[in-house]
């Protein structure tokens, strides 16, 4: 086996993998996260082990590594496909992963020896921002070179969504970081405004349109019907990148940023929900009248479930951006709980479906067991769902004892029992993290070969 494979679908196959990966190595510090904030004095001492180390490896492992490499590997599969042409390089995309994993290793060592440009999503030290960067340069020229080659004229809209994903977040990136400085970053309210206008389109402008890219291909493939509207897919395309780009306010309501940037945000925050519903209403009459179908297969079934969570993360996400609502949830765990639904429950659990899709076609090999697949979608389903109601209820607690006055203190214990429940189903995530690892590797080395 070549380091950087010529061989077609390698490239695919090599980001499912690695998305695998850092969903149990990203889970794995989720949970020692959650342990220390269930019995802060767990670990002692130890720097590496401290809760601000550990939370920016773990945060930054699954929106940078997890969820983003499953998708961009199903991506890799079947982007090429709608275009009907050959990715263009597999070599470059190949390239793409190494560079972009050798990126999350040397950011979560780094990490946790305590070198961080200490902005949230945008953690990483610079050498490490230079590498992300460089493999999302190789990725636009595979990309645009590919697409230039295809024999299909039409762009279907899962390549509109998956090719947008991919040239905003890797002309962002740089942005974002502040790249033009060693310390990443501008000083005052001015980098808290570019922060979170980038820390917001990462979540929006790369895993929604890369989620919802797979999920535009996956729901007419495995129903067997033509996509509902193609009008209406382009409706959400585009309200999607005109309300997304700008609402990063929402994160600052409670900062000294102009008054118009927050009315901006509010509003267009609100608006969002046409770009989710849109998507939602056309997969969902896509789907309709095989319910059934969908349902009973493996990828189907993370896939519609996905898009529950779209529809509650699309509804939770505009009400929590109206000012008097987020004067009780701001600060509180009631956003972790919005955090885990929507990147976990949405982008990751559609990550997921399409990784179980994609990966039997690029290994030419059988799923090694449906029934492991199976129960991963079960633990996800119930620990997404338990950290939802667990953490909301939380922060409700939290943030209606601090308008009433309580100090940090005080409301640290009153809410124990939630951060020890938390990481009680933390373990359930785990679980279904090594699962799928395991899943996955014996697919690719034990998996029954498919007769071509
Ligand atoms: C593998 C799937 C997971 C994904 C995609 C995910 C995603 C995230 C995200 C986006 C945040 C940032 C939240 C925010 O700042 O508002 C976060 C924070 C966190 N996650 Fe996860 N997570 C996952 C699994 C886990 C697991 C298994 C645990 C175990 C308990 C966990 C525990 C935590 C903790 C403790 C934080 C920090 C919360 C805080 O600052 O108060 N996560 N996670
Ligand atoms: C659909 C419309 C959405 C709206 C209007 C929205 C709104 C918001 C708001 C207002 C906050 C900040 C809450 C606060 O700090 O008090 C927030 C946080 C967050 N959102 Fe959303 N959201 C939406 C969808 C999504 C999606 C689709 C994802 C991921 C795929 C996502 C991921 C996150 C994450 C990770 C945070 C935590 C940020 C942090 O660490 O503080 N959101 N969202």
């Amino acid at each position: 086996m070549k380091l950087i494979s010529n061989e077609q679908q390698s490239a695919a196959r090599a980001f499912l993998v690695s998305g695998m990966v850092w969903m149990a190595v990203g889970a794995t510090f989720g949970l020692l996260g959650g342990m220390a904030l269930a019995a802060p004095e767990v670990f002692g001492n130890v720097p590496w082990l401290t809760f601000g180390r550990v939370r920016a490896a773990h945060i930054n492992l699954v929106v940078v590594g997890f969820v983003p490499m499953a998708l961009l590997g199903a991506g890799l599969h079947f982007v090429p496909a709608l275009l009907r042409t050959r990715l263009y390089s597999e070599r470059m995309a190949n390239g793409a992963m190494w560079v972009w994993n050798a990126a999350l290793l040397l950011g979560t060592i780094t990490l946790l020896l305590g070198h961080s440009q200490a902005r949230e999503y945008a953690d990483y030290i610079w050498p490490v921002d230079a590498l992300i960067v460089l493999a999302f340069v190789l990725l636009l020229y595979d990309l645009g070179m590919t697409m230039a080659r295809r024999q299909e004229p039409l762009m279907y809209v899962s390549v509109w969504y998956f090719a947008a994903a991919v040239v905003v977040t890797g002309s962002l990136f740089p942005l974002g970081n502040a790249m033009w400085n060693w310390n990443g970053a501008m000083s005052g309210v001015m980098d808290a405004i570019l922060l979170w206008f980038y820390g917001h389109n990462v979540v929006g402008l790369l895993l929604t349109p890369l989620a919802i890219a797979a999920a535009y291909y996956l729901v007419p493939v495995i129903t067997k019907r033509p996509l509902y509207s193609h009008t209406l897919s382009l409706v959400g395309f585009w309200t999607l990148l005109g309300f997304y780009t700008h609402i990063g306010g929402h994160h600052l309501l409670q900062a000294p940023i102009p008054a118009w940037l927050k009315v901006i945000s509010v509003i267009d925050s609100v608006m969002m929900m046409i770009p989710v519903l849109v998507v939602l209403i056309n997969l969902w009459l896509t789907a309709r009248g095989r319910y059934g179908e969908l349902l009973t297969d493996l990828s189907g079934r993370f896939i519609f479930l996905g898009t529950v969570n779209y529809l509650v993360v699309g509804i939770q996400g505009p009400l929590q951006s109206l000012p008097s609502v987020q004067r009780v949830t701001h600060f509180t765990n009631w956003t972790v709980a919005h955090a885990h639904l929507a990147v976990l429950g949405f982008a990751g659990m559609i990550g997921l479906g399409a990784l179980w899709y994609t990966l039997p076609r690029v290994c030419g090999r059988l799923l090694w067991s449906e029934k492991l697949a199976n129960l991963q979608f079960w633990l996800v389903f119930v620990g997404v769902w338990a950290f939802m109601l667990i953490l909301t209820a939380g922060g409700v607690v939290q943030g209606n004892a601090w308008i009433n006055g309580e100090t940090v203190y005080r409301t640290v214990p009153m809410i124990a029992p939630y951060m020890q429940l938390r990481a009680l189903f933390g373990v359930t995530i785990l679980l279904a993290a090594y699962l799928g690892l395991y899943n996955v590797l014996m697919t690719i080395y034990k998996g029954k070969r498919i007769e071509r």
